[in-house]
């Protein structure tokens, strides 16, 4: 496989790179783009010493079998059609293409089927929401998704390099405070994104259209609210969710226990540190909502991994007949 990593160089870009080794994706050839700031610089692919290219068009004159990108909205926007030139699939990790209806938002493991020779740009779904659809999607199956109340507790690396950068700098005591509207350090902050008309911010808006559209089903209600918390790597999620049937609390453990992608813990919970290098929605605290036909759980997940660089590489793989 010959492919390209736009945004090499960020949190994304780096974990896109391991994924291909750890889920032993057939690498022939890898390209990896970044911006000006960062061309020239060195990245390993295993024990190959790979220099940083600036992007720019002159990129589409080679030929990839995929074009994974990792450099936000602005740069997918302009430069993510052109490479459909040298490729026949980019997947895109921003929400740029999120919300089109004629690009497909895929979890392989739930709609994974619409990639069948579909050719063009796939999107990645926004990490808080990969991780939860996962175990929704199981339970939708068995008794019928209506409603989602979540809160989520959201690590600063899901606000890239920057992210991260900004709460190691307030604990040693900066004061910046980066992107954040608030300080991160010993705090937690309840807007993740920009400000809508409704009180919802960008990121409670994104995990509502999201799961609705992975679960191919406009009338779920998703109501969330979304908070940036002062952990490193890995997204919490407390769920609760309804439905049209009666919930069978054992029949939903039997097969959260079994499903791809989920790792179901019945007796202990996991915490971001417990995650290491899982790639695995973790669902633990299993029990009833408060009325039988509804379920509660706690929900955890290493967003660079499940929630971005590793849903991507597992797209490429199913795409080209490979399952990750
Ligand atoms: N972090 C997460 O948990 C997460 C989860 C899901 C989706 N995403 C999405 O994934 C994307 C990357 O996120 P990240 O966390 O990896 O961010 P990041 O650490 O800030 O990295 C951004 C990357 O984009 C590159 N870039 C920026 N401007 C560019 C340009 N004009 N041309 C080419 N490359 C450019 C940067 O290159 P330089 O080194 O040259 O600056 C860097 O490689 C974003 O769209 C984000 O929304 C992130």
């Amino acid at each position: 496989m010959k492919i390209a990593i736009v945004g090499a160089t960020g949190e994304v870009g780096r974990m896109m790179i391991r994924n291909l080794v750890e889920l032993e994706a057939p690498v022939t050839e890898l390209d990896l783009y970044a911006s000006k700031r960062s061309a020239g610089s060195t990245l390993y692919y295993m024990d190959h010493a790979l220099k940083v290219m600036e992007l720019n068009s002159a990129a589409w004159d080679k030929n990839y079998d995929y074009v994974l990108f990792s450099a936000g909205s602005g740069v997918a926007k302009m430069q993510a059609p052109e490479a459909l030139k040298a490729c026949k699939l980019v997947i895109d990790n921003s929400s740029a293409f999120r919300k089109d209806a004629d690009i497909p938002l895929v979890v392989p493991e739930i709609n994974g089927s619409l990639l069948k020779g579909y050719n063009g740009i796939v999107a990645n779904p926004n990490c808080s929401t990969i991780q939860m659809a996962l175990p929704l999607a199981v339970l939708d199956k068995l008794f019928g998704l209506k409603k989602v109340v979540v809160s989520t507790y959201q690590s600063v690396s899901g606000s890239g390099h920057k992210g991260l950068e900004t709460l190691k700098a307030q604990r040693s005591g900066s004061e910046d405070l980066g992107d954040y509207p608030a300080m991160i350090d010993l705090n937690l902050i309840p807007q993740i994104g920009a400000w809508l008309d409704d009180g919802y911010c960008t990121e409670e808006e994104k995990m509502h259209s999201e799961t609705c559209k992975i679960l191919a089903n406009d009338k779920i209600q998703v109501c969330a609210t979304t908070v940036r918390v002062p952990v490193m790597y890995g997204h919490s999620e407390s769920v609760y969710a309804e439905f049209e049937q009666k919930v069978d609390l054992e029949l939903a453990e039997k097969e959260m226990s079994r499903a791809p992608g989920i790792s179901y813990c019945a007796n202990t919970y996991t915490t971001p540190l417990d995650l290491g290098s899982s790639n695995e929605s973790h669902v633990s605290r299993l029990r009833h909502g408060g009325y039988e036909h509804s379920l509660v759980f706690w929900n955890v997940a290493n967003n660079i991994r499940l929630g971005a660089a590793t849903n991507a590489v597992k797209i490429m793989l199913k795409h080209a007949g490979y399952e990750a």
